[in-house]
């Protein structure tokens, strides 16, 4: 399955524990789940030694997350704060990454990252013994200045937001790649 559902976004989750412990993690089960309101969801598994990961313990008991996107040029970065660290380890410190605080909830966001949204827990689905399914309302939305095209009117320059993706295995993964056109039919006009 892993395989073949490719390319996947990368959430790069920054938490906290309830006495403030930072943590950080990438997560590739992530998607976009609606956009009024805007919700989004993580799949989280088990650690096969620690259990449930930091992150996910740290959602469940705080309510509280941020996913940042994954730029090329963090991704080694980012590739770091996937070690399997004891809780007590600050990821983003190991990988020489700095924070800037959220409006909205308690974690921070992850300097550098050009996109990031700031989550309160929806729920949380035990999906089986040893995974789980987190749903997140994001609470506000930041996107770096040099990546609107038109903030008027909204305008993301998506391509300019160099993001990588997951692939298959646990060691690939793509930036960019070959794009194509192709308008939606409408029935009244085009049959
Ligand atoms: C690109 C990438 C994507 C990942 N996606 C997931 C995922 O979707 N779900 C998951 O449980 N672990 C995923 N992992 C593994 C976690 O990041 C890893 O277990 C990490 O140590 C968890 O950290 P934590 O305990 O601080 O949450 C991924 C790792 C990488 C490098």
């Amino acid at each position: 399955m892993v395989s073949t559902v490719t390319p996947r976004p990368i959430a790069w989750v920054t938490t906290q524990s309830p006495d403030g412990a930072l943590n950080a993690a990438p997560y590739s089960f992530f998607n976009a789940m609606g956009p009024n309101p805007p919700t989004l969801a993580l799949g989280l598994m088990h650690d096969p030694a620690r259990g449930r990961k930091d992150t996910a313990r740290n959602i469940l008991d705080t309510g509280e997350f941020v996913v940042n996107l994954v730029p090329r040029a963090l991704a080694e970065a980012m590739n770091v704060t996937a070690i399997d660290a004891p809780a007590q380890i600050d990821e983003l410190a190991l990988a020489g990454l700095s924070t800037l605080p959220s409006t909205k909830v308690r974690p921070p966001r992850i300097d550098g990252s050009p996109v990031q949204f700031e989550c309160s827990l929806l729920s949380g689905v035990a999906t089986g013994p040893k995974q789980m399914v987190v749903l997140g309302r994001i609470e506000a939305i930041h996107i770096a200045d040099d990546k609107m095209l038109d903030p008027a009117r909204n305008y993301v320059d998506t391509r300019g937001l160099d993001l990588v993706a997951r692939l298959e295995g646990s060691q690939w993964y793509q930036q960019g790649g070959e794009r194509f056109e192709m308008s939606r039919p409408v029935f009244d006009k085009d049959r």
